[in-house]
């Protein structure tokens, strides 16, 4: 079996910044920094037309930190000499569709757009670093979510389709493997962030509209993979799903049953279309009893069919408990709140630290698909501290790692096919959930506060020479 790749990521809207006047105005763009409170996440993540049009106010007086992310476009040459100094073999990254689109639909891309991924995939190649693209991760042109809806109109496919033919035919050639979608079941827990849709006043979304528009993204996906193949690009294509690890919370059967139907509707169901090309069994009770109706054509069915995905992904960062007990202790996940687990211990941000969880996953995923595995994003989210040295001690980082890269080996002695593991914001991002800087990932750190004040230098923690010193023993062993 081959190696395993060693990599890292960011995300176009957490990394990039380079707002005013270079792009236009995305879903990510919208979404105020609020400080902490308990509900901040769900405030910052499920948005109304009030906060967005606040947001477009030039006079609003809160912080938009996706508009200036790590400052990425101002930094990307040192960024990529550190990634390289590191030695990943891999970088995740993805394409912002409102730099090339501002509109998201316009006809041709916007010059300097293209300019600045030129720059980007030139880098990569000259030092040797595969490309893994993310060709959506979450930030949609705001255009289409006011014109379109979007992801509940077919149009929308469309669009995507001019933006990932421009995209396949300047930098096909570039890239390993090719994501259309980050973490496409998303759009069922985080329908704002997965597929730009915005919420009602006080109400709540309707599922005919997520699962219209998840369904938009699965055709858009197949029709992506097409076209790659009528194109002769080498790369591979994928899907990826955010993956919970569901532990029953007792042997009581119900809990069993709960865990398995848990599974299925917020983990499995995109990966099962997006894999095996058909919708599954399961969903056909979960549509009826939520009175979800959908509009699909045989052309689009056989779409599916036809072009499946070549490798599946995830992202997986702690594990999740599932119970009919709806009284259990709640802790916060992935975009979503689980019952505590009592065996484990959390980071500052409620998330439950559980390598053993990976390794379940990688089984379990190989187990159910029989196809390469890549770990798309993992990582531990903390609040580090620059002393005044310019060092970052991050030993919590390093734990975090070691624990679970010895859970991946062990998933590859057990058979697993595992390609790649993927450092989640390798350089410091800004958070997805909770829109601040505070919550750290990177091996790098980036000077600035969650208010967007700071130079935004970059600094190498500990876990940067951990992480190269791991990957060097790697590739000799
Ligand atoms: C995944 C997303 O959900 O988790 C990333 O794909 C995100 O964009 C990551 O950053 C970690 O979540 P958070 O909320 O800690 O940034």
């Amino acid at each position: 079996m081959s190696k395993i790749l060693w990599g890292g990521a960011t995300a176009s809207s957490q990394y990039e910044g380079g707002f005013d006047g270079e792009k236009g105005m995305d879903t990510q763009d919208c979404r105020p920094y609020l400080p902490r409170t308990s509900n901040a996440t769900t405030e910052t993540r499920l948005l109304t037309k009030k906060v967005i049009d606040k947001a477009k106010d030039e006079n609003s007086d809160l912080f938009y930190p996706f508009r200036k992310g790590s400052r990425g476009v101002d930094f990307l040459e040192e960024d990529i000499e550190l990634l390289a100094e590191m030695g990943i073999d891999l970088y995740r990254f993805s394409i912002s569709w409102s730099r090339l689109f501002p509109n998201g639909d316009e006809l041709t891309p916007n010059e300097a757009g293209v300019e600045y991924y030129d720059r980007v995939f030139k880098l990569l190649k000259e030092k040797n670093i595969k490309i893994f693209l993310t060709m959506n991760h979450y930030a949609v042109p705001l255009n289409i979510v006011e014109k379109y809806d979007g992801w509940k109109n077919k149009e929308t496919i469309n669009l995507y389709m001019r933006f990932s033919e421009y995209v396949l035919t300047r930098w096909g050639e570039y890239v390993e493997y090719f994501l259309p979608f980050n973490e496409i079941n998303a759009g069922y827990f985080s329908p704002y962030n997965g597929v730009g849709l915005v919420k009602e006043e006080d109400g709540n979304y309707s599922f005919t509209d997520v699962f219209q528009s998840l369904h938009h993204q699965f055709v858009s996906s197949a029709k992506t993979i097409k076209l790659a193949r009528e194109m002769g690009i080498k790369g591979t294509f994928g899907s990826m799903i955010s993956c919970f690890c569901y532990y029953p919370l007792t042997p009581k059967p119900e809990d069993n049953l709960k865990l398995v139907q848990d599974e299925q509707v917020n983990q499995w169901f995109c990966m099962d279309v997006l894999s095996k090309g058909e919708y599954p069994y399961y969903m056909t009770p979960f549509f009826k009893k939520n009175d979800v109706v959908l509009d699909i054509t045989e052309e689009e069915m056989q779409l599916l069919k036809d072009y499946t995905c070549d490798f599946v992904s995830f992202s997986y960062y702690s594990s999740s408990i599932s119970t009919t007990d709806e009284d259990g202790k709640q802790t916060a996940g992935n975009l979503v709140v689980t019952t505590k687990n009592p065996y484990l211990k959390a980071s500052e941000w409620g998330w439950q630290i559980d390598p053993v969880g990976l390794r379940t996953t990688l089984n379990k995923v190989y187990d159910r698909y029989q196809k390469p595995v890549i770990i798309s994003e993992n990582g531990f989210g903390a609040n580090d501290v620059l002393e005044a040295d310019g060092s970052i001690h991050d030993p919590y980082r390093i734990d975090y790692f070691e624990q679970h890269f010895a859970e991946i080996l062990k998933g590859k002695e057990d058979g697993v096919d595992v390609r790649a593991y993927i450092a989640w914001g390798i350089i410091d991002i800004v958070s997805a959930g909770s829109c601040e800087m505070a919550k750290r990932y990177g091996v790098v750190y980036v000077d600035a506060d969650s208010e967007g004040n700071g130079d935004y230098k970059r600094y190498k923690k500990d876990s940067f020479t951990w992480y190269k010193n791991f990957i060097e023993e790697q590739k000799k062993g």
